[in-house]
């Protein structure tokens, strides 16, 4: 079986990321992919997003990480069928130290991994540079990057190019970005549309074609535990998500 690893990442928070990470699970999941989340955030919002209690100590994507459980003991059905979880728990917090003193420091997630049989696992980052992040480039194939279309987007940008590439040149050379995804788009406001073509015009086709709207229900659904395409399937959040899937999966199609 062909597996791909996605590191859904931008070293920003309320990006979008795990929103992204959630949404496009389960559209893949409804196209019968079998897929995992691996939620590598200590704040959780993943596992919760997907109704799944935070965890508390190893039995979690921290014990994965840490090498101490295997993932096979530790994976999470959903409600959602084809979609299983790792989730987190705010222990993995302490990981970024304990991990520093080890040797292999930078692929414990890698070896801890490689056995699994999914399609897609899907890695939600946390956000910042941290080992945990090194550890999911390392781990990953591919990489999402969700993109707040604000003022200060392309700033941050360069700085994840750079540890992309260095990554890239020193632990895992097969790392490519799938694409990056214009997020919390209004369009409404000019400086939404600024950044969407600005963005484009440096990136090209890197950039998906899909945007994700901001949209009330998006926020609505993370409350009720709910991807937002099985919280309202018709809004224009959940719509944007099976679009973004779409497309997606045409540029796997396409490699
Ligand atoms: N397109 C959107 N429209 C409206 N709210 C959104 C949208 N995407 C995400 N949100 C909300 O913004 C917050 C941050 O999103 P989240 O996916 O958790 O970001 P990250 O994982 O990058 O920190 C969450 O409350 C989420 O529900
Ligand atoms: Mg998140």
């Amino acid at each position: 079986m062909k597996m791909n690893i996605i590191a859904v990442i931008n070293q920003k928070g309320g990006v979008g990321k795990t929103t992204t990470a959630i949404n496009l699970a389960t559209a893949l999941a409804a196209v019968d992919k079998k897929i995992l989340i691996l939620d590598l955030d200590p704040q959780g919002n993943a596992s919760t997003g997907l109704g799944i209690p935070k965890s508390r100590g190893i039995q979690s994507s921290y014990g994965v990480l840490l090498g101490i459980v295997k993932p096979q003991d530790v994976i999470q059905e959903t409600y959602i069928k084809g979609l299983s979880v790792i989730s987190s728990t705010i222990d993995l917090s302490a990981a970024e130290v304990e991990l520093y003193q080890q040797n292999d420091r930078d692929s414990h997630l890698k070896n801890a991994i490689s056995s699994l049989e999914f399609d897609y696992i899907l890695i939600d980052c946390p956000p910042g540079f941290g080992l945990i992040n090194i550890n999911a480039l390392n781990a990953a194939n591919k990489i999402i990057i969700p993109l707040q279309c604000e003022f200060y987007a392309l700033e941050g940008l360069t700085q994840l190019f750079n540890t992309i590439q260095s990554v890239r040149s020193t632990i895992n050379k097969n790392l490519v970005v799938s694409g990056i995804l214009l997020t919390m788009y209004d369009r409404r406001n000019s400086l939404s549309r600024m950044v969407a073509n600005d963005v484009r015009s440096h990136f090209g086709k890197l950039v998906f074609e899909t945007v994700i709207p901001r949209n009330v229900r998006i926020s609505e659904a993370s409350s009720f535990g709910k991807p937002v395409i099985l919280y309202d399937v018709r809004s224009s959040g959940a719509l944007a998500y099976i679009e973004l899937a779409r497309e997606f999966l045409g540029r796997e199609d396409n490699e």
